[in-house]
């Protein structure tokens, strides 16, 4: 059974605190422990059929970070967070997708590749046909969402960046002659204390809960 390691009262006062922030303090750095965290709860991320269709592109060059902030609205999160994540997803998932991911899964499972020959079809036939990049999209979002949460509950700010320009992002990153196009960023570091739309500033606005969540 998975252990509940915080309270519910303490989860919702992290996902009280948290807001898409607008403003960075370029100075404060992520620990290398916190952040190897962040890259594995990309990693862990669930995906339809397991065919994790991603790759999260960690802009560690300061100059390409520096040529990214045009092309996506001027926004300053783009230079000052510490770190800054490029979520990018499969143009189309095809057979050689599909093969790695039978090889690996065999490998980690101690298992030879035909052993899945079943799923391996069931993949290239249910799966294979949807998997274009929509799909691929989506899969990507719920690796943002699963970012987002982890670093919350590491005390670490984020804000998701969908104002950005992915074509002129996969010419920078050079994606274009790749299998995949960016999706989204999301940046990752510390709130500078004179943002003006933190939470206790700013309060955080949401339709009440018995709008959104209808029981039946
Ligand atoms: C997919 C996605 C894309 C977003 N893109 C941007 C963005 O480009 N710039 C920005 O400042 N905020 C962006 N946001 C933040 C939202 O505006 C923000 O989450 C929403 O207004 C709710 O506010 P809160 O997250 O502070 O509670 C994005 C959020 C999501 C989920």
């Amino acid at each position: 059974m998975l252990q509940a390691i915080l309270s519910p009262a303490d989860l919702l006062t992290t996902l009280g605190e948290r807001y898409a922030t607008k403003k960075f303090d370029p100075s404060k750095k992520i620990p290398h422990e916190t952040w190897h965290a962040l890259e594995e709860s990309m990693r862990l991320s669930p995906s339809s059929f397991g065919i994790q269709p991603w790759w999260f592109i960690v802009v560690d060059t300061p100059e390409i970070r520096a040529r990214l902030l045009p092309v996506s609205w001027g926004q300053s999160q783009i230079t000052d967070a510490d770190r800054l994540v490029v979520f990018a997803t499969l143009k189309q998932v095809e057979n050689k997708h599909v093969r790695h991911y039978i090889e690996d899964m065999a490998q980690t499972r101690g298992l030879r590749p035909e052993d899945l020959a079943g799923f391996e079809q069931m993949l290239q036939t249910a799966m294979m046909p949807k998997a274009n990049i929509e799909w691929n999209r989506r899969q990507s979002y719920i690796a943002m969402g699963f970012l987002g949460l982890s670093a919350a509950l590491l005390g670490v700010d984020t804000c998701m960046l969908e104002g950005i320009d992915p074509t002129a992002y996969d010419n920078i990153l050079g994606l274009t002659d790749t299998d995949y196009a960016t999706v989204a960023a999301v940046a990752c570091g510390y709130r500078a204390s004179e943002d003006d739309t933190i939470p206790e500033k700013r309060a955080k606005s949401r339709f009440p809960l018995d709008e959104v969540v209808r029981h039946v």
